[in-house]
C-alpha cells in the first residue's frame, strides 16, 4: 500500500526518526539528519550487519567457515584510486539542464519526476475525454457497457479507476491490467508533446529542455592551502575502493586465505543530479560494503551465496517476502565489468515499482585488475593458491611453483594456481534499509480505549533487534516505592540494552507512545510488584501482558534480541 510521503515524513520528523538537514536555515536538498530514535535505528541496522555477515556468517556452499574481516578507510583517498576504479572518466548521469530555470533534471528520472510535476497536474486537469483526443467516443461507450455514465467534462481525476484501466488497453494493450499512474501520465505526456510539437519539459518550470548530458557525481575538494587542480580530491562516491585498495595490506597482515572477505561501513558522497523520495536518493549516505574474494573457478558459487544470504537477511529482519523483489539485471543494464548483478529491490510505499536496496554483483577481476594496472604493482594484486597446487602434486617431479614453471606447463594450467582473484560484492545502503524498516514497520491498528472504545494507534513494528528502544519502564503510579523499583530495574537493564523511564501521564498513554517509538517491550511496576516482585510485561504487537519475575525480565528481552 501507498503511503503519503510529505505525511510519513512529518511523523518522522515529530518522532525524532528523520529530520531535514539544516531545516531552520530552509534545508538543503540531499541531506538528511537522524534524531534521537532514528540513530538508534540506524545503529542498530549497522550493528545487525557487522553482527550477521563479518562475526558471524553463515557456512559457506559446502559448509565451510567463511573467513571475514573489517576495515575504515579513510573518505578522501589518493585521486588515483578514482582514476584506476573509472569513477572520474565514467562516473555521470544523464542530466537535462533547463534554459530557463536553470534547473538540472536527470534525464531517465524525468518522466517519474514529470508525474508528480504541477505541468502533468495540470495537464491532466485539462484532459476532457469529450472533445479530447483521447478517443473519447470509445470512452463513453465502454464506460457505458460497464453501467458507467460519465459527465461531459469528466476529469480524470475523477474517475481514475475507469478511465485508467480503458486506456490500459492503448497505454500497456491489456484491458484488464490498468498501467500505473506513472505510466500513464508519460503516455498522456508524449501524446501531448507529440501533439504540440514541444520537446520534454522541465519538471520545475515547463520551459522546453535542452540536450542530455553526462555529468560527474563526484563531489570535489582540495587537500591542502592551495586550491589548485594538483590538489583536487575527492569525497569517495563508495566504501568498496578503500577495501581494493587495501587488499594487498589486508593480506599480509591476516595471513589470510581464498576465499575471504572485506567488509565496510561507512559514509559515500555522490551530487546527485535529483535527490528525491525522502531519504531514498540522498547525496550524503552510508554504505555497508562486502568485496568477497574468491578462486575464478568457484565465483559463480560464491555469487549465489551472497546473493541468497543478502535477501534472507533482509527477510530475517521483519522485511515482508512479498515486498522483497531480487531481480537479475538484464544485459542492457549490467556494468561492462560484471559478469552477473542481482539488485535487491523493495516495494517502497512510494512508487508502483521496486527500488533497489543493494546490488550484489560478480565483478570478475575488474578491481583488483585496474589497481594492479594503475598502481604499477601487479605482482601485489596476483594470488598464489599454495594449498591448491600442493593438493594437486599428484604425477609431478617438480618441488615448487617456481620449478614447476620452469617446465612450460599450458597456460590455463598455471592459471588455476596464479590468477587475480575474482570479487563479488554485496552492496548495501544503510539509509535505504533504514528508510525500508520505518516504511515496513509503519502500521496503523485499532485497538480498544480505556472505556473500550476504538482508537486508531500508530505502531512501529520494528523487529526487536533493530527497534531504537528494546523495553520501556514504567511505575504505574509515583508513589507506595513503584518508581524506586521501577529506577533499579532501569538501572539493572540500561547496561545491557536501550531502555526508557517513563513515569508522566496516564499509563494508557505512555504504552502509546511507545507504540509510537517501536518499542517491543513496556514494563510496568505495579501494587503487586512489592507483594511478590513481578512486573507486566506488555507486548508491542499481541497487546498481551504477562507477569514476569523481576529477576526473569532481562532473559525474555534478551531472548527476543538474540538472532
Ligand atoms: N560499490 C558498488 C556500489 O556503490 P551502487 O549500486 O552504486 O553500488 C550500492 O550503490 C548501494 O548504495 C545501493 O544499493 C543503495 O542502497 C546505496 N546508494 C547508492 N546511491 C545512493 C544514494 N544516492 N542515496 C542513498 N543510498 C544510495
Amino acid at each position: 500500500t501507498r503511503i503519503d510521503m510529505a505525511k510519513f515524513a512529518k511523523f518522522c520528523k515529530d518522532m525524532g526518526f528523520v529530520y531535514q538537514s539544516s531545516e531552520i536555515y530552509g534545508g538543503i536538498n540531499g541531506f538528511w539528519d537522524y534524531g534521537p530514535l532514528g540513530v538508534e535505528l540506524k545503529r542498530n541496522i549497522k550493528e545487525a550487519w557487522w553482527q550477521d555477515m563479518v562475526r558471524n556468517p553463515p557456512p559457506g556452499p559446502s559448509g565451510q567457515e567463511i573467513r571475514m574481516v573489517g576495515l575504515d578507510c579513510s573518505i578522501i583517498m589518493n585521486p588515483k584510486v578514482w582514476v584506476a576504479s573509472g569513477h572520474v572518466a565514467t562516473f555521470a548521469d544523464p542530466t537535462r539542464k533547463c534554459p530557463g530555470c536553470g534547473k538540472f533534471t536527470r534525464a531517465d528520472q524525468l518522466w517519474a519526476i514529470l508525474a508528480e510535476s504541477d505541468w502533468m497536474n495540470s495537464l491532466l486537469q485539462e484532459f476532457d475525454p469529450v472533445t479530447g483526443k483521447y478517443d473519447s467516443p470509445r470512452l463513453m461507450k465502454w464506460a457505458k457497457g460497464k453501467g458507467q455514465k460519465l459527465a461531459p467534462n469528466l476529469a480524470l481525476v475523477k474517475n481514475p479507476e475507469v478511465t485508467l484501466s480503458f486506456l490500459a488497453t492503448r497505454v500497456n494493450g491489456q484491458p484488464e491490467a490498468p498501467p500505473s499512474l506513472q505510466e500513464f501520465t508519460r503516455y498522456v505526456a508524449t501524446e501531448q508533446l507529440e501533439a504540440t510539437g514541444l520537446q520534454e519539459p522541465c519538471p520545475a518550470c515547463g520551459a522546453p529542455l535542452g540536450e542530455a548530458k553526462q555529468v560527474s557525481l563526484m563531489f570535489e575538494s582540495h587537500a591542502g592551502l592551495d586550491k589548485t587542480e594538483e590538489s583536487k580530491v575527492y569525497l569517495r562516491p563508495e566504501t568498496a575502493q578503500g577495501i581494493f585498495a587495501n587488499y594487498r595490506n589486508v593480506l599480509d597482515s591476516t595471513r589470510l586465505k581464498l576465499p575471504f572477505g572485506i567488509a565496510q561501513v561507512g559514509k559515500a558522497f555522490r551530487n546527485e543530479v535529483t535527490p528525491r523520495n525522502f531519504t531514498f536518493r540522498s547525496r550524503e549516505f552510508e554504505q555497508m560494503e562486502i568485496e568477497f574474494f574468491c578462486h575464478p573457478a568457484e565465483s559463480q558459487q560464491w555469487y549465489e551465496y551472497w546473493r541468497d544470504l543478502r535477501k534472507k537477511w533482509y527477510s530475517t529482519l521483519g522485511i515482508q517476502s512479498d515486498n522483497l523483489k531480487p531481480r537479475e539485471q538484464g544485459a542492457d543494464e549490467v556494468a561492462f565489468y560484471s559478469i552477473g548483478t542481482t539488485d535487491i529491490e523493495y516495494l517502497f510505499p512510494f512508487s508502483d515499482d521496486p527500488q533497489e536496496l543493494e546490488g550484489v554483483a560478480h565483478r570478475g577481476a575488474y578491481d583488483l585488475g585496474q589497481h594492479a594496472k594503475h598502481s604499477g604493482m601487479a605482482e601485489k594484486f596476483m594470488y598464489f593458491d599454495e594449498e591448491r597446487w600442493n593438493a594437486d602434486s599428484a604425477g609431478r617431479t617438480t618441488n615448487s611453483f617456481k620449478e614447476w614453471m620452469k617446465t612450460n606447463p599450458p597456460a590455463a594450467d598455471v592459471e588455476k594456481y596464479q590468477f587475480t582473484p575474482h570479487v563479488i560484492e554485496p552492496s548495501a545502503g544503510a539509509d535505504r534499509f533504514t528508510l525500508a524498516v520505518l516504511c515496513e514497520a509503519y502500521t496503523e491498528d485499532k485497538v480498544p480505549d480505556a472505556k473500550g472504545n476504538e482508537e486508531t494507534r500508530v505502531v512501529m513494528k520494528f523487529h526487536p533487534r533493530l527497534a531504537p528502544i528494546k523495553a520501556a519502564i514504567f511505575p504505574l503510579v509515583n508513589k507506595d516505592g513503584m518508581p524506586e523499583r521501577a529506577t533499579a530495574l532501569y538501572r539493572a537493564l540500561k547496561p545491557h540494552f536501550n531502555v526508557f523511564y517513563d513515569d508522566k501521564g496516564a499509563v494508557g498513554r505512555r504504552y502509546r507512545r511507545q507504540d509510537e517509538a517501536g518499542t517491543p517491550f513496556c514494563i510496568t511496576i505495579d501494587g503487586q510488584t512489592a507483594e511478590d516482585d513481578t512486573v507486566t510485561i506488555r507486548d508491542r504487537d499481541t497487546l498481551k501482558q504477562e507477569r514476569v519475575k523481576v529477576a526473569d525480565v532481562r532473559g525474555v528481552i534478551e531472548k527476543a534480541l538474540t538472532p
